[in-house]
């Protein structure tokens, strides 16, 4: 039913819509810093770690002043917190429309079932999705050195699941994402619009779409 071992899915955006949680956050902490922040804007910071996100908002700041690590730390905090309050009313109700139907047939093809999400709130997501079973393995964010575009994270899943990276299906909205997931040898199915997502190997609008045996 389908050439691949395993599938590693991102989560913000692919499984559920934090993606839009982490805009409202970001959103709100930008502005405080005087810098403009929109949609645009937004999905370069898609798959890109808090401290990395962090850096790109303060450098597109008009006034350039410099923040000290302290000071960042704190920014990044309250941006942290913001989110936090945002996912605490999660529950199986905030699952993209396809997301546990892609989860359940993967699962039924036989093939193996990684996450690979940088964020350090994955865990918690998961467990308010209530899906945190349905993974054999889920990558600790905390144990990643580098973030996305870097293949580090899919590479780390794949050797969990014992896989080869190329018998591998990476399944991403970002950028940054499917870029790390190309690097890292294995076949990118983008979730989102092609013109945006322009080096995965095929795009679809979400997982309501997810045809296992297609690719
Ligand atoms: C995901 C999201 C990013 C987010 C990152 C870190 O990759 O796509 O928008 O910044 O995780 O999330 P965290 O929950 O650790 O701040
Ligand atoms: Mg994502």
């Amino acid at each position: 039913m389908s050439r691949f071992k395993a599938v590693i899915f991102d989560l913000d955006g692919v499984i559920t819509d934090t993606a839009h949680y982490h805009y409202l956050a970001w959103k709100e902490l930008a502005e405080s810093q005087g810098v403009h922040f929109d949609h645009e804007f937004n999905e370069r910071l898609k798959g890109i770690d808090r401290m990395g996100s962090l850096d790109l908002i303060l450098a597109s700041a008009a006034h350039q002043r410099q923040y000290t690590p302290e000071e960042k730390l704190a920014l990044a905090d309250t941006k942290n917190k913001h989110y936090q309050e945002l996912i605490s009313t999660m529950s199986s109700k905030d699952l993209l429309p396809g997301a546990v139907e892609a989860l359940d047939t993967v699962r039924r093809a036989g093939l193996r079932i990684g996450l690979a999400s940088v964020s350090k709130n994955a865990f918690t997501v998961l467990e308010r999705l209530g899906i945190t079973d349905k993974f054999d393995y889920v990558v600790d964010a905390a144990t990643i050195a580098r973030g996305k575009p870097d293949p580090e994270i899919f590479l780390k899943a794949a050797r969990e699941l014992g896989v080869a990276p190329a018998d591998c299906l990476g399944v991403e909205d970002a950028v940054a994402g499917v870029t790390a997931i190309k690097a890292a040898g294995m076949f990118a199915l983008g979730i989102g619009h092609p013109f945006v997502l322009t080096e995965a190997d095929v795009v679809i609008t979400s997982l309501k779409e997810f045809n296992l045996a297609a690719y």
